[in-house]
This record gives C-alpha cells, structure tokens and sequence, in this order.
C-alpha cells in the first residue's frame, strides 16, 4: 500500500506560515501524498480523448449531471446525455421504492438503452446508477442486509469486511446498478450525531483499516480494470471530509477543529481508500471551519485532487451545492470550480444543467475545468468497463433473482452479527440452556426493519414490517428456533407477560430506525418514549425471573436503568437481515454450553451520562467474553433524563418542550394572547377554556373548548428554528389532534421570526378520536415562508368555535393521515 509519509504535525509546518492562515483553507503541504494505483489503458485513453472532442458541450455539461429516480426519465437521460442517474432512499423504479427487484432491472435497462442512443447524432455515453447499498443492497426487497457499519467495526474482523462488500457487490450487479454510495467512512465523534452508525467507529486507525477492504470487496484489486465482466462495482467514499466531525454532533453542520485534526481524524481513512483505486469519492454537506465542503476548493481539488492524487471523480451529495455560499439548488458553478465533477442534482439536475450550459457558453467556466470532470467521469466508465458491456440484463450476475438473499451471503451477514454482538455485563444466565423455557420480550423482538434500521428499503427505513423482508430472520424467531433445536421452548410476549413461569427472559428494546439529521439528538440518552420495556425488564426481575437486556441500537447511549436492572446486557447494534447471528451466541447447547462465544468490542466509549462531559462508563475496545470472568456489577449512578427531549418534539404529553411555550390568541386581537402554563385556564375572555385530558399517559393532552368565535392555539420557541432541511427532505409536522366538535373552518398556520405569517386551511371533521396528522412543511414553505427562521411552527386557527384536543406536535414521516397543501 502507498502509504503516505505524514510530514512533522502542527509546529513546524503551521507555524512557520508567514500569516495566520484563512479559515477553512486547507495547506496542501501539511498532508499526506498518496500514489493513485489505477492506470488509463492507453486504448482507453486514445478513446475518451476521441470522445471529448467530438462531444458538443451540451454534452459534456449533461456527464457532469446526475439526476434522481423521482424526477427523471429515460427520455430525459437521451435527451440531456445526463451522467448519471442515482437512486435516493426514498425513489424506485416508476415512483415505487418498494418494486420487486425485476422492476429495477427492467428500469436499468431502460435508462441504459436512452443514454446509449445515438439517434440524434450524439456520442452516446452510457450511463451510471448509484445507489446507497450502504449495508448490503438494501433498497431492494429480499436482499441480504448486513449490520450497519458501527456493528461491523464492534466486529474487529478486516477479512470479514471484504467478504462482505464482495456479496454485496454481487447482489447489486443481479438489479443492473454499477455504483455503491459506500463505504462511508466517516469518523463520528460525537455519537448525538443521526448518522453516526454509518461510521465503523470513533477510532481513525480502526475505520482506516477497513476501508480499503470494503472498497476491494466492492471494486475488486487496485487497478481492477473492465469491472462489470466481473461480480464488480464502484464504490464512493463519503462523506468528504469530517462529516462525523460537526461541532454538537450535527448533521450537516460545522467542523471547527484544526487542520492537523481534520487530517489525522478524518483524512485518515482516505489513504487506504486511495490505495485500493476508490473510483469514487462523494462531498459532504458539511462545513470545515465556516466552509462548506462542497465549495473548498482547498480540499476538494488541492488536497484530495493534488496532494491524494485521488484519480477517480468527485460526486457532491444531494442538493449539497445548494448550500455553498452564494449557492442555490439551481445554480452553483462555485462548486465545479471547487473540484466537483458530479452534480447530485436529485430534482434540480435541469436547472444546474441549464445554469452550467449558460456560464460555460458565456466563458464563465473554463473549459479546461469541464474538459477535466469529463474526462475523469468517462475514465471511470472505461475503467468499469461500460462502453462494452451491453445492457444492464445482459451483463453477468444480472436477472438472477436467486442471488439476492442467497445462502452464502446470508450465511456471511449471520457471522458478522455473531461477531457484532457486545456483551457489557453478564452474572450469569447467558448463554441460555436451548433445553429450557424462555421468554422473549420487548417491543423490537420480532420487527426486522428495527434490527435494520434507515437506509433499509427506505429512506429513514420506516414505513415497512416483517412481510417486506422474505427470508430474513427476527431476533425473535431465530431464538425461538434455538430453543427448539435444543428442546427447549421459547414464547414471544413484547409486554413480558406470560402463563407458564419462564427460566429465562430476553427483552429486545433500543433505538427506532432514522436517517441522517432525523437521527440527531440533543443528548446520549434513549428517547424516554422507548424506554417502555425497562418496567418489564424491573418486573420480571422482582418475580426473580434472570433478565437479559439485548439493545438495538445505532450507537452507544446513556441506559443506566437498562444496565441496572438487566442481569446481563448485549448491545446488538443494528444487525439486519440475519437474527441467527444473535441465538448462535445467546443460546448455547441444552445444557447451557456456549456455541458461539462473543467476540465484538466496543467500536466507541460508552457514556455514564447522557452528556459526555462524565467521561465514558466502557472504553473504547470493550466487551466480555464467556471464557473472561465477568466483573461483579457495581451499582450505576441515574441521571435526569427529563431534559433530555428530541429537538424535533415540540409538544408531548400535553406540554411544551424546554424553551417552547403553548398560547392561546385571537388571531384578530393579537394583544388577547395568553400563555397557558397551568390548567385549568380561561382565555380569550372567557371564550376558550383550556383543561388537561387523558391521552396515552394520564394528562397527556390539553383540551381547547372554545365557545365561539376565532381562536388559535399555537407553539413557539424563544430561539428560532431552521427547518429548510426538513421541508426540503419532505418532512411532516406532526400532530395528534382528537377533534369533539368541529369548528366551522380551520388552518395550520407557521409563523417566522420576522413576523411574517403563512396559513394552510385543512379540513378537521369530528372523530373523537386522536389522530396524528401531518401537513408536508413544504406546504408552507411553498407559501413564501422563511424556512430558516420559525419561530411559531403550528399554529392551529380556529373559527366559529369547536372541541379540540392536542396530545403532540413534531416533525416526523409516520402520520396516520397526511393532509394536502391548500
Ligand atoms: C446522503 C448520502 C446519500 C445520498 C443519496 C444524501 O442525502 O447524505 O449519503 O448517498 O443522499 O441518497
Ligand atoms: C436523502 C435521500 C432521500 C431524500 C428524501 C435525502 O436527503 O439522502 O436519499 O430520498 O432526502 O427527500
């Protein structure tokens, strides 16, 4: 491997700069050199040298452009000759994300036969799919889904991570894609962070070492030429650079840190990357030191570019342009001219298509810059052999069905939940006798998308149950087979409940699936509304019943109680696909001798409190074994996690979030307002009497009887929110609204810091029923709105009286009844 020599850090090399250097403008010199393996065949290179000059520029501006499955056709990819075309986590072949894999194929095909048309005398260039098959090929239904990255780095096993890209290659090829947004190598260090399960791990040299084995598995050796005649793919190293080193943990956010900690943290992993030929590398949409990445040329072409001497093309993230200073969606030539050569232009790809056209033809891009993204984008496709290779269903792998899901490859995600599994405490009842009676508890038992977690089959992976995953395995029926090979019994009863006394009790409880900034949180503590199964856990050890913990969890978080109570506590991580790998280790023989002995260590410190400043309860590198003699059990410390609220809550169980407040106003008469702080309250002169309602918790809901007349009930924050993402990612605010009366007409209304007011009139007929709605916040938004400054988020208008009663309101994709844009 080219391993770089890393010059001396910090001193000599920064100090000795004349000035102080400008923020977030990287210094080459400091970093690394790396040699790039992969060699143009000098045919190839004759080729795309004959390509590009017979290409118009319109389509040399359309390779530079990728567009999303939502917002593009085939006849769209001819017409424009686009680059490419990728596969968002919420998109599939004709607006179906769920499609049968035949669909996918059949989709491939066609978007290949559009690009490779030549009928209007273009050259023809064949075109590329993306897709995030970030832990297996997990947007296709029957695919084998692998832990996500943080097991896989409590696994501790390179070879493993090799294999496992190689599978995960094959069954991509079987649906017609050629690209994996994957590996991401991301070094979280701060676990509030939504994406920080996608990291392997907090540790540079532990994600380091892996790398370079995920991008092999995929791609195959260094300078693997003609790809796609073999079980081949390219992989995209993402997110460059410190995506997983935000200040707060926050997605998108800003990394303030040094340039020697964004090179030795964060770069760290692109060295091997490097060396194994990585075709690809996506930017992030995060900022170093004020800087969006998408827009530093510093780092994108001087360091990456120059100094990696990376050979392959940059891809941007999704809409990630849009946020470069000076930037919109539509129009960004800063970010070509940073070192981009890929616009991920999900539903603006016309726009950036048109804007790029426009200022090249005005000399205002240099053609030089576009010649060069070119070229390395038609080097890849040389490199992945696609101008030979034919239509996606004729290529090798492709169409067969059978590959997806396959023994072998199951049998390869089984042994690296084996290998995941983190033991944290165990006095004894582990492993369980498969010749007794066990209970197996806790509401994420037998729910596979839960094991799965975002970026499964959807987007935030909700939205989808058992029967979306045939041939997968719950945590639940693999104990319940274990149990049974041995002659024993197991019985599912998520409340614990149960007829015959059990020997033993497995309670599955943790993290819910979510993606990206949906999974940040203001702190390192488990969302209290899931920690439901710590009452079963305490009542099933006061009937002397030995309780096992088994979490399902992105990353390590703050479960004292959990810990507590539970007489041995596993971290399962998010497994996927193969609950086997759980029993095998959980479940010894009918004695009680282990099969399988527990191997994985913790891939990042575990905290004591929900706030990392109390340092960590486990180190990095942590785990117990069957063979290493448990430590007796020390009694933790609880923390108040009452504060401890998602920043996307804004009104639960019948209250204001911290920093929140809940009044009542007449629109007409905005002195009338009054904030309701306790209950029972009168406002509006009598007119709106407010009173505390039952709604799953005793007072769970404040009740608006409002006599006559206009009222509106709203929710504002004192610090002003950003929600541009969220209603770009079409997000919805939630509600959950139990309607006695109807008033005669209604509205959600949003309110900016500025004052300004936008309303969306809905329809709320009586049902006496809660429900929880959701208006799309780009509804709002499409009003004219300030999206980045909201200071009342919903705002409930009210005419001509009624009887509402409201339990939440929040931001989320799960609403019982989505309503329409008015
Ligand atoms: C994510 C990327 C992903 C892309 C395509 C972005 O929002 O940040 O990791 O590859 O979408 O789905
Ligand atoms: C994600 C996409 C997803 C989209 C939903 C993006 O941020 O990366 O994969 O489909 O949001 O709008």
């Amino acid at each position: 491997m080219q391993s770089g020599t890393l010059p001396e850090t910090g001193a000599s090399t920064l100090a000795s700069a004349e000035a102080t250097p400008a923020a977030g403008v990287a210094d080459p010199a400091i970093w690394p050199e790396y040699d790039y393996p992969v060699t143009v065949p000098a045919q190839d290179a004759a080729m795309i040298a004959g390509l590009l000059s017979r290409m118009t520029l319109e389509e040399k501006i359309g390779q530079l452009v990728q567009a999303d499955l939502c917002c593009v056709t085939p006849e769209d990819v001819r017409r424009y000759n686009l680059g490419s075309i990728l596969v968002g986590g919420n998109s599939g072949p004709d607006g179906n994300d769920l499609a049968p894999a035949p669909d996918w194929l059949a989709a491939a095909d066609a978007f290949y036969a559009e690009s490779v048309d030549t009928s209007d005398g273009g050259v023809g260039v064949p075109i590329i799919w993306g897709t995030d098959a970030v832990h297996g090929h997990s947007n296709i239904i029957g695919a084998t889904i692998f832990p996500h990255n943080i097991g896989l780095g409590a696994a501790r096993d390179v070879g493993l991570i090799e294999r496992i890209g190689a599978a995960t290659a094959r069954e991509i090829r079987v649906t017609g894609q050629e690209w994996t947004f994957a590996p991401t190598v991301a070094v979280p260090q701060d676990f509030r962070w939504g994406r920080s399960y996608e990291g392997y791990s907090s540790n540079p040299e532990l994600v380091a070492s892996y790398v370079g084995a995920m991008v092999r598995g995929l791609q195959g050796p260094p300078n693997n030429q003609d790809l796609l005649s073999g079980p081949y793919v390219i992989a995209s190293t993402k997110h460059f650079l410190a995506d997983g080193g935000t200040d707060g943990g926050v997605d998108q956010g800003d990394s303030s840190i040094s340039e020697v900690d964004l090179r030795d943290i964060h770069g760290l992993p692109y060295g091997p990357a490097i060396a194994e030929g990585v075709a690809t590398v996506m930017v992030s949409f995060s900022s170093w030191q004020g800087v969006k990445m998408t827009g530093n040329r510093s780092l994108v072409t001087d360091v990456l570019k120059d100094r990696f001497d990376f050979g392959g093309f940059v891809v941007s993230d999704w809409n990630a342009h849009g946020q470069v200073a000076g930037c919109t969606n539509e129009s960004c030539p800063q970010a070509l001219m940073a070192g981009i050569d890929m616009y991920m232009a999900p539903d603006t790809w016309r726009d950036i298509y048109d804007d790029l056209l426009e200022r090249a033809r005005g000399g205002e891009i240099p053609m030089e810059r576009i010649d060069e993204a070119v070229t390395r984008i038609l080097e890849v496709k040389a490199r992945l052999g696609l101008f030979e290779a034919g239509a996606p269903s004729t290529r090798p792998l492709a169409g067969d069905y059978d590959l997806l899901g396959a023994a072998e490859h199951r049998a390869i995600a089984r042994e690296a939940v084996r290998k995941s599994l983190v033991l944290l405490r165990n006095d004894g009842p582990l492993p369980l006798a498969s010749g007794s009676r066990l209970l197996v508890a806790g509401d994420g038992a037998d729910d596979i998308a839960r094991q799965s977690g975002g970026w499964t089959l959807s987007w935030q992976g909700t939205g989808i149950d058992n029967s979306h995953f045939p041939g997968a395995t719950s945590i639940w029926s693999a104990l319940d087979a274990a149990m049974e090979e041995g002659g024993g019994t197991a019985e599912l009863s998520p409340d614990g409940s149960f007829t015959t006394r059990p020997d033993a009790a497995v309670v599955v409880f943790g993290e819910r699936p979510y993606a990206e900034f949906q999974g940040d949180r203001a702190t390192l503590a488990l969302d209290a509304e899931l920690t439901g199964p710590y009452e079963t856990m305490r009542n099933l050890q006061s009937q002397g019943i030995p309780v096992i913990a088994l979490m399902i969890t992105g990353r390590p978080l703050y479960v004292n109680p959990a810990l507590n109570t539970a007489d041995a506590f596993v971290v399962a991580w998010l497994p996927g696909s193969e609950g086997g790998g759980v029993a095998d280790v959980l479940v010894g023989d009918a004695e009680g001798a282990p099969r399988y002995d527990f191997s994985g260590k913790l891939p990042a410190a575990w905290p004591l409190t929900p706030d990392m400043e109390d340092g960590a309860l486990f180190d990095y590198g942590y785990g117990l074994t069957y063979s290493s003699p448990a430590r007796t059990w020390q009694e933790l410390p609880l923390s108040d996690t009452a504060s401890a609220s998602d920043s996307r809550v804004w009104f639960a169980d019948g209250l204001p979030a911290a920093a929140w407040s809940l009044h009542v106003t007449d629109p007409s008469v905005p002195t009338s307002q009054i904030r309701i702080t306790t209950v029972p309250a009168t406002a509006l002169d009598g007119r709106v009497s407010v009173t505390a309602v039952n709604h799953v918790v005793q007072e769970g809901a404040r009740r608006f009887d409002i006599a006559s007349g206009d009222a509106a009930m709203s929710l504002s924050t004192f610090n002003p929110i950003d929600i541009t993402r969220e209603a770009n990612a079409d997000i919805l605010l939630l509600f959950t609204l139990k309607v006695d009366e109807a008033p005669e007409s209604a509205a959600i209304a949003m309110g900016a810091a500025s004052g300004e007011m936008v309303e969306n009139a809905v329809e709320l007929p009586a049902t006496g029923q809660f429900v929880r709605y959701g208006l799309p916040l780009r509804c709002l938004r499409d009003k004219g709105l300030d999206m980045t400054s909201v200071q009342a988020p919903f705002v409930l208008e009210t005419e001509g009286g009624g009887d509402v009663s409201l339990a939440e309101v929040r931001l989320g994709m799960d609403a019982e009844r989505v309503l329409p844009c008015s």
